[in-house]
Parts: structure tokens; C-alpha cells; sequence
């Protein structure tokens, strides 16, 4: 009895002395702003420090999913995570079997990290879960406003969006605008309604890209497809005031350095929030944004105003091209007499 006692005891400090020792924590949490995961693993205690007798096996939820024989050089990866991999194979005879792969990979749940060193050996189990939305850098700033954890929130890709779609309705309402008033031949017209309709497209296919949760490929090209294409307002802009007025006034051409310094500004932000997760500068993209929305909505105006002013100013190389639509701009100029001021 005694002597089972001791023998009990002993395997047990021997068993001790053979077990390989792990630090570090045993929960790490994803977002939507891990691309890649990393699932720690540091062993303390090698005593080797070789690769050639090391031995790394990961397993989620008790099945194998990654191995690495050190010894033979050789991975094997369960097909379920093929971007796995070892976070830095110089670094495992130091004791570093961290694992990252893929975050769209990464299922959370209950990982274990297995590292063989010779006849010692030991298992840690990490736990990956779901990390909640919180307040960014909230050790750092009295009023945190960012949050981490997710890219666009859901209030600023609303306003996005929005913005975006208000600038197409602004566009079309000129466009209306100016074919009631004034008679435009069909070329020019399918020469507005073919870009502004491709435009509409790329926008909700970006929307519906863009609105999804999460930080992916589509998610940024959603917000490409949103923000790039809007270089079409400038010159679409300008075509429209060149069918109305005859000459590019002042204010035209503010209203157009406005759209081009809305597309600019919106460009940058673009560039600037496409590789940032949480995007610490997504007012740079609304701010944009935004100013193309004035700018649609003060020509609007403008085209309103103004081009009702000019009734019967007739533009020299319309009476050439249509005649008869000249002659029924003569018609409904008469009915405007009353705000009939020069043209300057
Ligand atoms: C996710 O990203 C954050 C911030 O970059 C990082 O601190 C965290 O460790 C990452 N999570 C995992 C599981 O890799
Ligand atoms: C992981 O293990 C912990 C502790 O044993 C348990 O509370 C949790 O539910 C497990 N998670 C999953 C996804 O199995
Ligand atoms: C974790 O988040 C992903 C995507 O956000 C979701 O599909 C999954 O169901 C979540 N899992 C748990 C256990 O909450």
C-alpha cells in the first residue's frame, strides 16, 4: 500500500516534469474586423528549442483540423481550414504554435493547441468567440465615438447611402427640370439617361454590397462602387448647364468645382477607410458625399431659376439643328414674357 502510494506519487511528479507548460490567454474574441484570426499558443518551458522534434496538432471541437511534424517538415490541414497555418514556423522551436487562418474560416468555439517536444507534450485549449461591438480606444480618449469591431456602423452606411441616392435624384430632377422647359433633342437626352441609369446601377449593386455587415472584399468594393463611379455628376453637370445656357457663367462653374471638391473629398475618404478597420475616417466619405448633394441641389436651383429667365434667348446653333423645335420654343416664349430679363 505504502509502496503504491509512493510509486503513485512519483509518476506523478515524473509525469509533472515531462508536461509541456502554456501561457497566455484562453479566450480571444473575432469581429468583422478580423480578416485573419490568430489563436495563441505559447509553450514555456521547451528545453530543445529544435523543430526536428517538435510536433503541433489544433483541433476545433475535439477534431483534428491542422497538424505540423516539424520533424518531416509536413502540414496537414482539415479541408474545412485551408489557409491555416503556423503564425511563424522560425519562431516554434521558441515555443510559438500560435495558429491563424482566415477569419471567415474561424468558427468560434473550443480550440486546442497540442505541442509535442520529444517525449514531453501538452495541450492548452483556447476558446474563440464572437466579440461584441465595443467603444474603441476607450482607455485612450475622455469621449469615445469610434466604435471597434465593426467597419461602417449602421447609421453612417445609412447616411451613405442616402447621400448617394439623393445625389441621383437631384441629377434626374434637373434633368426633368430641363426637358419640360426646354426642348433637347433624343440624343442629348439618352446621353444624360444612359450614364445617370449605369450609375444607378453600380449604386445599388455597391448598396447592397456595401450595406451587409461585416469587412470583406465586398464590402469595400461595395463602397468603391458607391464613391468611384460619382465622377460621372462633373461632366454630366456640365452638359446640363450647356444645354440651357449658352455660356459657362461664374456661378456654373463654381457649381462644378463644388461637385469635382465633393468627389475629390469623397475619394480620399474612400481611400483612406477601404484598408482601416473600424474606419477612422468615414466622415471624409460622408463629407463628400454630402457636398456633391449641395452641389446637385444648388444647380438644381439654379437651372430652375435661371433657365426660366432665358426663355427667349435662342441659341444660335439651335435654329440649324431644329428648326421645328425652334419654332415651338417661340410659342412658349411668348408666355413667359413677364420674366423676360437679357441674358448677361
Ligand atoms: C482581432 O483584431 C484585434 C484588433 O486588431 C486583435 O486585437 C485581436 O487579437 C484579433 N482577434 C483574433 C482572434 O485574432
Ligand atoms: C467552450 O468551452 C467552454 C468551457 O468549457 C463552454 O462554456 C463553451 O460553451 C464552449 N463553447 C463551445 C462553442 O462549445
Ligand atoms: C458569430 O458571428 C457570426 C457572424 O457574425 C455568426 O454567423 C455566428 O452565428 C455567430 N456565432 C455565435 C456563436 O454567436
Amino acid at each position: 500500500m505504502w509502496l503504491l502510494a509512493a510509486w503513485v506519487l512519483l509518476s506523478a511528479v515524473g509525469a509533472g516534469s515531462a508536461q509541456l507548460i502554456f501561457s497566455g490567454t484562453n479566450v480571444v474574441e473575432k469581429t468583422d474586423c478580423n480578416k485573419t484570426v490568430i489563436l495563441p499558443c505559447h509553450v514555456t518551458n521547451l528545453k530543445e528549442n529544435n523543430i526536428n522534434v517538435m510536433f503541433v496538432t489544433w483541433k476545433k471541437q475535439g477534431n483534428r483540423i491542422f497538424s505540423f511534424d516539424g520533424a518531416k517538415q509536413k502540414f496537414l490541414r482539415d479541408p474545412t481550414v485551408p489557409s491555416a497555418n503556423l503564425v511563424s514556423q522560425a519562431d516554434l522551436p521558441k515555443g510559438v504554435a500560435s495558429l491563424m487562418l482566415n477569419s471567415a474560416e474561424a468558427d468560434v468555439g473550443n480550440y486546442s493547441c497540442e505541442v509535442t517536444e520529444s517525449n514531453r507534450e501538452g495541450e492548452t485549449r483556447i476558446e474563440l468567440r464572437n466579440g461584441s461591438v465595443v467603444s474603441c480606444g476607450e482607455e485612450y480618449t475622455p469621449t469615445p465615438k469610434e466604435k471597434c469591431g465593426s467597419w461602417f456602423l449602421l447609421a453612417e452606411r445609412a447616411i451613405i447611402i442616402a447621400l448617394l441616392f439623393s445625389v441621383v435624384v437631384l441629377c434626374a430632377a434637373q434633368f426633368i427640370v430641363i426637358t419640360l422647359k426646354y426642348e433637347i433633342v433624343p440624343q442629348k437626352k439618352v446621353g444624360i439617361i444612359v450614364p445617370v441609369s449605369i450609375f444607378t446601377v453600380a449604386a445599388v449593386v455597391g448598396t447592397v454590397l456595401f450595406v451587409q455587415d461585416g469587412y470583406s472584399a465586398q464590402n469595400q468594393a461595395g463602397l468603391g462602387l458607391i464613391v468611384v463611379p460619382a465622377v460621372i455628376f462633373v461632366p454630366l453637370q456640365y452638359f446640363i448647364f450647356g444645354f440651357v445656357f449658352d455660356s459657362l457663367s461664374q456661378a456654373m462653374l463654381a457649381l462644378i468645382v463644388l461637385h469635382v471638391l465633393g468627389y475629390i473629398i469623397a475619394v480620399v475618404g474612400f481611400g483612406l477607410c477601404v484598408s482601416a478597420c473600424p474606419p477612422l475616417h468615414g466622415s471624409v466619405v460622408i463629407a463628400g458625399l454630402a457636398i456633391m448633394a449641395i452641389a446637385n441641389s444648388f444647380s438644381l436651383a439654379y437651372v430652375f431659376i435661371m433657365g426660366s429667365r432665358m426663355k427667349d434667348h435662342h441659341r444660335p446653333g439651335k435654329a440649324v439643328e431644329e428648326p421645328l423645335n425652334e419654332l415651338r420654343g417661340h410659342v412658349i416664349c411668348e408666355k413667359y414674357t413677364v420674366v423676360d430679363t437679357p441674358w448677361p
